[in-house]
């Protein structure tokens, strides 16, 4: 019998041996003394844990709300109340270019990218100087005279496209595929796409006119238009350094795509997904990549939505 119980039993007793004899000899000068005195030891046996466990409780929630709001933005990232199912690491882990020093980040880490002001679709400051310094390191690494070449699904606002080609060097070549606004029709909505999903992807399918038009890095981009499922990759078959999932992110697309790159990835090569953001948020990505893992060795990038692969 628990301690809890045992208290009560023993209230209950001292109660019933003390109130009701006294109640009966009511004019009994000591039942004035004993009565409340029961009801007291009664109310505190009762209420005593009851006031513990919202004591705990409260120490508890404060607890939880410190953590919070120290560590809000890797909390959301590793999940409040679980691990994720793709392991999360440094994004030196990645590559050398990414690692850091006692100073900080290493110099070949230095990328030029515009700041995600007012940019629709786009993805964080950190997540651009990746993909930049990837795109840079992906050059680097070339033999003399060979070319980089990059791949975006979902070109947007085509502000990436731009990093990409700025930072990977003149040799780079980056191909990046867009769905038109005078494309709507050809989207194939899959069976269990979320329709949230499906609104966002032709909301932001939207451009004609890119970030990087005009600017002196816009010939080595190759824009491509149409629907993601229907692309030919005949010509791109196991040829990119680097491929950005960027486009629809409604399951069947997610899906889609992903197997797309898996194919036109070159040995060596790095495919990132974006938007990787838990259960509650682009959920078409969350359970296309959990389910990509099994059979993939995958890793999220710390304190951003991108996910790696390599072959
Ligand atoms: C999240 S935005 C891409 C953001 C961009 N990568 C960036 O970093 O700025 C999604 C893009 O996917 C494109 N998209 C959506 N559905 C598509 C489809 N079915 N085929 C091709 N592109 C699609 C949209 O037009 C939009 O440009």
């Amino acid at each position: 019998m628990s301690l809890f119980r045992i208290k009560r039993c023993t209230a209950l007793t001292l109660y019933c041996v003390l109130y009701s004899p006294c109640s009966l000899l009511c004019n009994f000068s000591l039942s004035n003394i004993f009565l409340p005195a029961c009801n007291l030891i009664l109310a505190l046996t009762l209420t005593a844990p009851l006031l513990a466990a919202c004591i705990v409780l409260s120490i508890l929630c404060l607890a939880l709300l410190i953590r919070v709001s120290k560590d809000r933005a890797k909390l959301l990232q590793r999940g409040l109340l679980f691990r994720w199912p793709i392991l999360s690491v440094d994004p030196g882990h990645i590559s050398p270019a990414l690692r850091t020093t006692e100073l900080g980040p290493s110099l070949d880490s230095l990328v030029s990218i515009t700041p995600s002001l007012g940019v629709r679709g786009g993805i964080s400051d950190l997540e651009s100087c990746i993909l930049a310094a990837l795109a840079k390191a992906a050059s680097a690494r070339e033999l003399p005279g060979t070319q980089t070449h990059i791949f975006e699904f979902g070109t947007c606002t085509g502000k990436t496209t731009h990093h990409l080609a700025l930072n990977a060097g003149h040799l780079a070549r980056v191909v990046t595929l867009t769905l038109a606004p005078d494309q709507h029709t050809t989207y194939q909505r899959g069976k269990g796409d979320d329709p949230r999903d499906t609104h966002a992807a032709l909301k932001e399918s939207a451009f004609t006119r890119f970030y990087y038009s005009g600017t002196n890095v816009e010939p080595q981009i190759t824009q491509l238009f149409g629907d993601s499922k229907a692309l030919d990759i005949t010509p791109h078959q196991a040829l990119y350094d680097l491929i950005f999932v960027d486009g629809s992110h409604a399951r069947s697309y997610v899906e889609s795509d992903s197997r797309l790159a898996m194919h036109m990835l070159k040995p060596g090569g790095l495919i990132l997904w974006h938007d990787y953001r838990g259960p509650w948020r682009a959920r078409g990505v969350w359970s296309t990549l959990n389910a990509l893992a099994q059979s993939h060795t995958l890793v999220h990038i710390k304190g951003t939505s991108l996910v790696v692969y390599t072959n």
